[in-house]
């Protein structure tokens, strides 16, 4: 085989959506107590450009390997990943300083719809850490401000000192979202709201048969918003939900995020509510 040939071979096999690309922590910024936002910097050719909604496989060298949303993307290629310590690996990469080296597979997944909300109201629900999969989309939809007759954004977190990307949300109240946030508990000098986020989905939803909802919370709120959309005259096919499951290759390989006929890292983790439905119920195996 000639050598050019080898290095085509080379691309197309399977194993390369496993090779992770280098990128180096170029930045890190604490969001919450629990929750770091890295910017990571390709050291040599970056990964192909995530749409709003993808995620990419983050490994920790010595601990391991996790999917982790994109939540931005920079001029330089570089990629805001924000990521709540939940155990061993995402606690190894919340604790990485800038110059330590992140391995990055990926995008992978099918991202958030964007263009089946133009010319309608874009409905934005999410709760603590589903806000991170949302940012891109949120950012992407706001760029395009007009294309939208409204964005609605309805964020929710368990404290005031959970609520991820808050310094965000003003600014984007500025840039012509309505921005609605709810805490489930808070002190007494809390201003905002305070109740699940499906409490406020009815004051959000203004032309139900005009709506396209994202919404990306923990699976049993996901459900109870989706059925609440529902009963407010939102189209199944209008409401979109993020399912996550445990994933290990990321690049529809190895089977572990199979959910009934969906591979989610490659049919999901986005996917509409009517094919949502009949399986959101159904834990990993
Ligand atoms: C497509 C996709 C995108 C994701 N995007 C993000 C993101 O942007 N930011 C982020 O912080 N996390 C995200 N996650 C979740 C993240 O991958 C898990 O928190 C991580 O795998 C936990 O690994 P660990 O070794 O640190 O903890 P583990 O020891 O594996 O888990 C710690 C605890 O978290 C629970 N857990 C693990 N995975 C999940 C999950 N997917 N959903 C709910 N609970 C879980 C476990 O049951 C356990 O109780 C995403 C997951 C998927 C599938
Ligand atoms: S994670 Fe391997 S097939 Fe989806």
């Amino acid at each position: 085989m000639t050598a050019a040939r080898e290095r085509a071979v080379a691309a197309s096999a399977p194993a390369a959506p496993m090779c992770p690309a280098r990128y180096v922590v170029a930045g890190r910024r604490a969001e919450t107590f629990d929750t770091v936002s890295l910017m990571l910097r390709p050291v040599a050719d970056p990964i192909e450009p995530p749409r709003p909604g993808q995620f990419t496989m983050l490994y920790s060298f010595g601990a391991g390997e996790v999917p982790i949303s994109v939540s931005g993307v920079g001029r330089g290629h570089e990629l805001l990943q924000t990521i709540y310590s939940a155990g061993a690996i995402t606690r190894a990469l919340c604790a990485a300083a800038p110059g330590d080296i992140i391995g990055v597979r990926g995008p992978f997944g099918t991202g958030w719809p964007l263009c089946a909300a133009e010319g309608r109201d874009l409905l934005i629900i999410a709760g603590s850490i589903g806000l991170a999969p949302l940012r891109q989309a949120v950012l992407a939809a706001l760029a395009n401000r007009a294309r939208y007759n409204r964005i609605a954004l309805l964020v929710g977190a368990r404290s005031p000192d959970r609520m991820l990307f808050a310094r965000e949300l003003d600014t984007w109240r500025r840039r012509g979202a309505e921005v609605t946030a709810t805490v489930y508990a808070a002190h007494a000098d809390w201003k905002g709201n305070v109740g699940p986020v499906t409490k406020f989905i009815g004051g959000t939803v203004a032309d139900p048969a005009g709506t396209v909802a994202f919404v990306c919370c923990a699976e049993v709120v996901m459900r109870f918003a989706a059925r609440e959309l529902l009963a407010r005259g939102v189209a199944a096919e209008n409401i979109l939900v993020s399912l996550e499951r445990n994933m290990k290759c990321g690049a529809a390989l190895c089977g572990h995020c199979q959910l009934g006929p969906l591979l989610l890292c490659r049919d999901g983790p986005v996917v509409n509510y009517a094919d949502a439905a009949p399986l959101a119920a159904k834990q990993e195996l």
